[in-house]
């Protein structure tokens, strides 16, 4: 199957076309073609993602990402985006009745895409994947219309992503062009880090999943970015945090809690981390003003935070007798939790599932896998978002 994947949770726009076959235990993947736009310079000044900025950008961006995609991996009929101004003639008529109460609320996008979709072919593409869930609710909103839109205009069926079984199947994603030849043994525990999420999974095969814990406040990487915030790094503040605790050359005279790393249970707290952080920069001024305490501080930080995930890692792959360890999210990126999972995998004598730096971010690749998961299930013409979906 060639599918389309199209992610819209949060501030990176992306397209991606995935070619997928195989059985659903040991699916096969092979990315044709990838783009993400990321909005982080939007957002910056505010600190984090504004929702409606997210929307608005989405909306401008969507159509010129789905063209460079589509051409990158040699599906455009016709050669490049500029097709519409030299004038071609147009190759179907637009059922616009129908595509106006799709977008209803992105009449920018309605306008690109009645422009410039009905001058390009109808690409060899089987079936649409788009994020329907989680994510925040307006940014989501755009990528399901879009994709409804597509699967209107090309009759093409539309399958619904789960952006947390996404970032779990991120790990078979090969290079672009290259076939993955990742595949997972159940029972596997699943780790998914992200800014929103930070959750422990067992999984029994792909799309059998039992939650076996969560954060009960911050995601490990909205407390990376929160953390950044108090050292005065910039938003996202989780890759320069980590840069800068690279640089530690002194030891942190404090010790940070770990909070919850022995509770009878998978869940994780890193609110309290976040706040005694906080505090020990204000009884002591000099942890931000002196560089190798800054310095040292983001080293604490970091250790606390991979403490706890291996922890209860370890205690979730005991209790699960898995075969090997998923890992998926943005906070997947960080050099110190990678070398710490690999130790984890190797004391437990288990395959280790982690994904390459261009997909831990969120990414349109792992939403066309995740899709192929539930190809063969009814689509719903009707996709909504729904900006609380669990796994
Ligand atoms: O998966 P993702 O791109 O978006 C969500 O689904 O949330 O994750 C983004 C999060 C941000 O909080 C970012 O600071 C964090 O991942 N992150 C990192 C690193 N790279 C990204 N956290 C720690 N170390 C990193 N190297
Ligand atoms: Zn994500």
């Amino acid at each position: 199957m060639t599918i389309l994947g199209i992610e819209t949770s949060c501030d990176e726009t992306s397209v991606a076309i995935l070619e997928a076959d195989g059985h659903l235990f040991a699916p096969q993947f092979c990315v044709l073609a990838m783009t993400t736009h990321s909005q982080i310079d939007v957002h910056r000044q505010y600190g984090g993602v504004y929702p409606t900025l997210a929307k608005r950008e989405h909306g401008k961006n969507l159509v010129p990402v789905l063209l460079e995609t589509l051409t990158n991996a040699g599906l455009m009929g016709s050669p490049t985006s500029k097709i519409p101004e030299v004038g071609l003639p147009k190759m179907y008529r637009l059922p616009t009745k129908e595509l106006q109460n799709i977008f209803e609320r992105e009449p920018e996008l309605l306008a690109q895409f009645t422009k410039i979709i009905p001058s390009i072919e109808k690409p060899a593409i089987d079936a649409i994947a788009v994020t329907i869930g989680p994510g925040l609710q307006p940014a989501l909103w755009v990528g399901v219309n879009f994709a409804r839109a597509l699967s209107l205009v090309w009759n093409i069926p539309l399958i619904g992503s789960n952006h947390l079984e996404g970032h779990l199947t991120s790990p078979l994603l090969a290079p672009v062009g290259k076939k993955s030849k990742v595949d997972a043994s159940f029972p596997a525990v699943g780790l998914i880090v992200s800014g929103g999420h930070t959750e422990l999974v067992q999984i029994e095969g792909w799309g059998n999943y039992t939650v076996l814990g969560r954060t009960r406040d911050d995601a490990a990487g909205e407390a990376f970015d929160k953390v950044a915030r108090i050292l005065g790094l910039p938003y996202p503040g989780g890759p320069t945090l980590a840069t800068l605790a690279t640089t530690s050359t002194e030891n942190f005279p404090l010790t940070l809690p770990r909070p919850m790393i022995h509770s009878d249970d998978y869940d994780f707290s890193f609110s309290g981390l976040k706040t005694a952080v906080l505090y020990a920069t204000r009884e002591r001024p000099e942890l931000l003003s002196r560089e190798p305490l800054r310095a040292a501080l983001a080293r604490e930080f970091e250790e606390a935070v991979v403490d706890v995930l291996i922890t209860k890692t370890k205690k979730a792959l005991e209790h699960t007798a898995a075969r090997s360890l998923i890992v998926g999210g943005g906070v997947a990126a960080n050099t110190k939790l990678r070398g710490a999972l690999s130790m984890l995998a190797k004391e437990s004598g288990i395959s280790l599932l982690l994904p390459l730096s261009e997909y831990t971010g969120d990414n349109a690749a792992m939403i066309a896998a995740a899709g192929y998961l539930h190809a063969n299930e009814p689509s719903a013409a009707s996709l909504e978002a729904h900006g609380t979906l669990s796994l």
